[in-house]
């Protein structure tokens, strides 16, 4: 009898596994230091037993998201470009290899877990140093602002990414239509907090909610979009449904899932990762090969699908994009 195929997905990266584990390590010992050592177990334990509870489920039952055509005035490919080593990751790996720790910390957990997550109906709340605070509605920003298709690279802190085909709208229509006032100089954005449907955030492996923050240029900037869909349909909740961050030029982490809120803010805004290490992960989060992580370089990565490891370019390969924005900088003190 012939094997069985073996599954991109099923082949393991034993440097990527020994960053993830030592991610997953240092979280279970900063949560000890938080919370103490009984919480801390029964919150893990929470966690690791609730597996296959409320599976999400697949993208293709949810519904189909149509994208306008590129406008002639902002043509996609300039904004975005492709390179040849770029073919698309497949939908399997995009919905089933995630981050998403309100559902667990492996990365098979969102998919089997993140089906008790209510999404319908939604609301988002746009507020702060604006002129026009707003709550508005899922369908709302549905009908205000056309869903594009936008192909980008994502480059996790741990050291893998993926080519996701994204359907949203660019962050600076929603913050235009709000008015930020001249005080005005960073978005700040929170996750929904709810443990009842995140089981995830009954133990504080993170402060919880998920916070996230980006600079007013860096929001205002036209790679920046509120992704609602992937491959054509609605966003998996596993992939932060109903509605998420995309920064392609930004290590992973700064596309925070399932926003309840966006507040423009005057301070740089606290965000979770940067709370939980600030050593070891910047609130600029810019993909940069140069500068390592403490406990791992940052110089490759693997392409989940690929075996080989490969470089990994200077803002994700956005430079020519994006570069200008950190003009003067030190981006190893800014990291
Ligand atoms: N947002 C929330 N609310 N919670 C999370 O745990 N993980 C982040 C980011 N957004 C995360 C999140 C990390 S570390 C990454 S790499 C990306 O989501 C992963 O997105 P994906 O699962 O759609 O590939």
């Amino acid at each position: 009898m012939k094997d069985p195929p073996i599954l991109p997905s099923e082949i393991t990266d034993e440097a990527e596994m020994a960053q993830h584990q030592s991610r997953r390590k240092f979280l279970k010992r900063g949560a000890l230091t938080v919370a103490g050592a009984a919480a801390f177990g029964g919150g893990l334990l929470a966690i690791s037993s609730k597996r296959g509870t409320a599976k999400a489920p697949a993208l293709s039952s949810l519904p189909e998201l149509s994208a306008a055509p590129p406008s002639s005035a902002a043509p996609l490919a300039p904004i975005a470009p492709l390179g040849p080593r770029d073919a698309l990751t497949s939908v399997e790996d995009v919905t089933t290899y995630n981050n998403f720790y309100e559902f667990g910390l492996d990365k098979d957990e969102p998919a089997e877990n993140a089906g008790s997550l209510k999404v319908t109906p939604w609301s988002v709340v746009v507020d702060g140093e604006v002129d026009s605070p707003r709550t508005f509605g899922i369908e709302d920003l549905m009908a205000a602002f056309p869903l594009e298709e936008r192909i980008y690279r994502m480059r996790c802190v741990e050291a893998w990414s993926m080519v996701i085909p994204w359907l949203g709208f660019p962050l600076a229509a929603l913050l235009a239509k709000v008015k930020p006032n001249s005080r005005a100089k960073y978005v700040a954005f929170t996750t929904l907090q709810d443990p009842v449907q995140m089981p995830g955030q009954r133990s504080n492996v993170l402060d919880w909610p998920y916070t996230e923050g980006l600079r007013i240029d860096e929001a205002n900037h036209p790679l920046t979009i509120l992704a609602m869909g992937l491959y054509g349909r609605a966003l998996p909740n596993q992939n932060g449904a109903p509605i998420r961050l995309v920064v392609p030029w930004k290590y992973g982490f700064k596309g925070i899932k399932s926003i309840v809120k966006i507040s423009l803010t005057e301070h740089q805004p606290k965000t979770a990762w940067n709370t939980a290490a600030k050593g070891e992960y910047g609130f600029y989060a810019n993909v940069n090969p140069d500068v390592s992580h403490p406990r791992w370089s940052q110089a490759s990565e693997r392409r989940i699908g690929d075996l080989a490891r490969r470089p990994t370019l200077p803002f994700n390969g956005y430079a020519e994009q994006v570069a200008g924005l950190y003009s003067g900088m030190d981006l190893a003190k800014f990291f």
